[in-house]
């Protein structure tokens, strides 16, 4: 994005906030560019390159970057985000692989802007558009209207888009959690918690459970986990962290259904880090609880990080792996 903006002949600004933020070698000829980034792994990234990051955008800025997430609805309400930081006479730039639905969104901005100037190039779009006081705001407050939390279809569970699974409960999540035997007990921790669904499952069928550890790239998802979880009697501890990086051991159980995408792509290495971790983090006698597509092997990573697993079930599209640290 940042090459970009130097081929449309923008200049660097005194300051600028960068929505979505990941560090670039061109970055180090601006400044002061403020970074925010819900993503863990990407905000960590940000922060090793050195620059400035805010857990919430604030104040006014003369150019407002955006590199929007997945979901057209959080895409949209990033835009009006942006909007309302940039300062009067600003500019707000984004970027987007075309496969994101670059052309579309330009085309929204477009309309939102009256006006729009785009550059293509590596099979992604920059558009960038100039505040002339004629924006029409109507179309930026129906955008900020599509990020609000809002609730998971015929439950009382919060979520924001962009998150994972936000329109219904994962199919995956919800036939893993009918099948967690209700005498789990201690120290569970659930990792790639998303908005808490399957910790929510576990303190409902498992009285037994003393404390559950909430782990989570997503600070948007662990807010709402916060929310969904609240009520509930026992220890709860949320973290927003990259389980990639590994976590702290000791637990008698851990519950998953771990990713398999990184942004667009899919990234089965992932799910497997995610079950190195999980080994590494039992209690010798610990349990791994876990659902995967049917089509995802996972099965090695298991017999060699030393776990005892079996297949407990399967259906059309999912399998539960069950496993233990002997
Ligand atoms: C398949 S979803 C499961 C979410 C939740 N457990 C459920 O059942 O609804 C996987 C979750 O892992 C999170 N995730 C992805 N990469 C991660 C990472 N490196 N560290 C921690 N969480 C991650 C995603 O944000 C997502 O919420």
């Amino acid at each position: 994005m940042l090459a970009f903006a130097g081929e449309a002949g923008l200049t660097v600004p005194g300051k600028a906030l960068f929505l979505g933020a990941q560090p670039h070698p061109a970055l180090a000829r601006w400044p002061d560019v403020i970074g925010w980034q819900p993503l863990k792994p990407l905000a960590a990234a940000w922060d090793r390159a050195g620059f400035v990051r805010v857990e919430q955008p604030a104040g006014r800025y003369p150019l407002v970057l955006v590199l929007p997430g997945k979901s057209r609805d959080e895409t949209l309400a990033w835009f009006a985000l942006a909007r309302d930081h940039l300062a009067p006479g600003g500019r707000l730039l984004a970027a987007m692989p075309n496969t994101a639905g670059a052309a579309r969104f330009e085309k929204e901005l477009a309309s939102a802007s009256g006006h729009i100037a785009s550059l293509q190039k590596h099979k992604c779009r920059a558009f960038h558009a100039l505040d002339d006081g004629k924006w029409r705001e109507e179309v930026f407050a129906g955008w900020r209207a599509l990020g609000e939390r809002r609730l998971v279809s015929n439950t009382t569970f919060v979520v924001e888009p962009g998150m994972f699974s936000v329109d219904h409960i994962d199919p995956g999540s919800a036939f893993l959690a009918g099948h967690l035997p209700a005498n789990l007990r201690g120290c569970v921790a659930d990792l790639g918690a998303g908005w808490g669904f399957l910790s929510a499952a576990v303190l409902r069928r498992c009285p037994k459970v003393e404390r559950i550890d909430l782990f989570e790239a997503d600070v948007r998802a662990l807010d709402c986990a916060r929310v969904n979880l609240a009520g509930h009697a026992r220890e709860i501890q949320f973290h927003w962290h990259d389980v990639c990086e590994g976590i702290a051991g000791g637990y008698d159980v851990i519950v998953m259904n771990p990713p398999f995408h990184s942004g667009q792509a899919t990234d089965v290495d992932l799910g497997r880090t995610f079950l190195k971790t999980a080994a590494a983090a039992l209690k010798r006698g610990g349990k791994l609880y876990l659902v995967a597509n049917r089509q995802l092997a996972y099965e090695a990573v298991l017999e060699a990080s030393g776990l005892v697993w079996r297949n407990a079930g399967e259906d059309r599209g999912y399998k539960l792996l069950f496993a233990e640290r002997r």
